[in-house]
């Protein structure tokens, strides 16, 4: 049995107090903090960047994992590592040289992440699978939380789910956007090995003893 990681997105905590925020996650079962880092290019809004990283770093022991929703990654990969960041995920759709750019990410002593927008065919990934730590599939649009899970979005996390066990790979495989109590055990059934959760984990509805792989 596999052991799905919980990995709560503070996009959704009052960002007046993230210090309680990374209390809470600590001790409701998450396993990462998730960090929706937005550059009002690649997704409309703003969020935090390198500064907050780096204050947050020592109040937590759990790995920070890095959604970079920014256009042009790879200028800032080097400052997202030396602020804190564990796993650092970038967006196929932001940059060109993504096979550089995970190389670059692992020289840095990082896990490499690549996120595909719902959008984006899981085959487009096909040739750079065995580079990376984790493939994060979007189940909403990003650049807002709170949004809807789109159904579609399921086959996608099944058809990467069965390449990896085709190909032998040992990625782990990422589910970001509108995960819920009513979705998440598809989404577990489907071969999700971390479920991203922000308006239902900080709304105190999600809870992942409620399900299992
Ligand atoms: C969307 C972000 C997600 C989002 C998750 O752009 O990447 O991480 O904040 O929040 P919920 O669970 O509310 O969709
Ligand atoms: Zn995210």
């Amino acid at each position: 049995m596999r052991k799905v990681l919980l990995s709560p997105s503070l996009l959704s905590a009052d960002f007046s107090n993230l210090a309680s925020a990374l209390k809470l996650i600590e001790n409701n079962g998450g396993d990462a903090v998730h960090i929706d880092v937005m550059d009002g290019q690649f997704v409309p809004q703003i969020s935090y960047g390198q500064p907050v990283i780096k204050s947050l770093r020592p109040l937590s022991k759990l790995p920070f994992d890095v959604h970079l929703m920014v256009e042009k990654p790879e200028l800032m990969v080097d400052s997202f590592a030396e602020a804190g960041s564990d796993w650092i995920t970038f967006h196929h759709e932001s940059t060109v040289h993504t096979d550089r750019l995970i190389n670059h990410i692992h020289s840095l002593g990082k896990k490499a992440g690549i996120s595909i927008v719902p959008s984006t065919p899981v085959e487009s990934l096909s040739e750079i699978l065995h580079l990376v730590d984790l493939v994060l599939v979007m189940s909403v649009n990003p650049g807002f939380g709170g949004q809807k899970f789109i159904p579609y979005t399921l086959e996608k996390i099944k058809k990467l789910s069965n390449i990896k066990s085709q190909k032998n790979l040992d990625f782990l495989i990422s589910v970001d956007g509108g995960v819920n109590s009513s979705n998440a055990q598809s989404v577990i059934d489907a071969g999700a090995d971390i479920l991203v959760s922000g308006s239902a984990f900080f709304s105190g509805a999600f809870k992942m003893e409620d399900f299992k792989a």
